[in-house]
């Protein structure tokens, strides 16, 4: 894995967003388009913003292809949807060849279902999908995407998106799981805030249990990105 620290969020969201359209580049020259999975939470929305104010002439929106990596269990229109900040600060704003939004307003498990079955057709294989990169936070608590601590998702391997009851928060979250992590031809976290840094310290240099700290379960081969600010890396060495 390789780790970067920048001196504020807003110089890890510009160093998130030049990333993104390197990627974004290097995928469409090869393969005529980008599959990219977004993650929700605080951190990433300052790279949106700057993805759409100064990006928008940079990247061949119309061969970028939106996907997600988890989503509360609320319609697309509650202030709490991941898809519905994504859209706000950055999708409204560009022309993307294609947006592939979990429903939440679904049954979870249904909800789940039918993402599955959009990938499937998305990639047209059976084979788990290679996304070309996938974003991903990580929760005060060591979680990713939706793959909490001591969590039943955790343990799937034969299932691409599940449902995943979140004890804790008294909710179900659904999420890709850890094989379609896993499988990404590139992997960036980003992280910031004060409030990250004990499980950071944890994930990268301890010995974490993966069912306490579940992003240490993100092991694609071709490593992972940790893009990180100065206060969410305070306690590491
Ligand atoms: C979500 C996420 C989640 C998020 C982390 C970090 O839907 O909440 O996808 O995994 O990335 O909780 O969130 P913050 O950036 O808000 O701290």
């Amino acid at each position: 894995m390789s780790i970067h620290i920048y001196g504020s969020p807003e110089e890890l969201a510009g160093a998130a967003a030049s990333e993104f359209a390197a990627r974004a580049g290097e995928a469409i020259e090869e393969s005529g388009r980008f599959a990219v999975v977004l993650a929700g939470g605080s951190t990433p929305r300052a790279m949106y913003g700057v993805l759409a104010r100064d990006y928008a002439d940079r990247i061949d929106w119309g061969k970028v292809h939106v996907f997600f990596d988890d989503e509360r269990t609320v319609p697309p229109d509650h202030d709490d949807s991941n898809y519905k900040m994504a859209s706000e600060v950055l999708l409204e704003h560009v022309p993307v060849g294609s947006v592939h939004r979990i429903r939440g307003e679904l049954p979870p498990d249904e909800a789940a279902e039918a993402y599955e079955e959009e990938l499937r057709t998305f990639f047209g294989t059976e084979e788990v999908p290679r996304f070309d990169l996938i974003l991903l936070g990580v929760g005060r608590d060591g979680h990713t995407a939706s793959l909490f601590p001591q969590t039943s998702a955790l343990e799937v391997h034969d299932r691409w998106v599940v449902a995943n009851p979140v004890l804790k928060l008294d909710t179900t979250r659904i999420t890709l799981t850890v094989p379609v992590i896993n499988a990404a031809l590139a992997v960036h976290f980003l992280v910031a805030g004060e409030d990250k840094a004990e499980a950071l310290g944890e994930i990268l240099e301890g010995d974490a249990d993966p069912r306490a700290y579940p992003a240490t379960l993100v092991q694609p081969p071709g490593g992972s990105e940790w893009m990180l600010d100065r206060a969410a890396a305070s306690e590491l060495s």
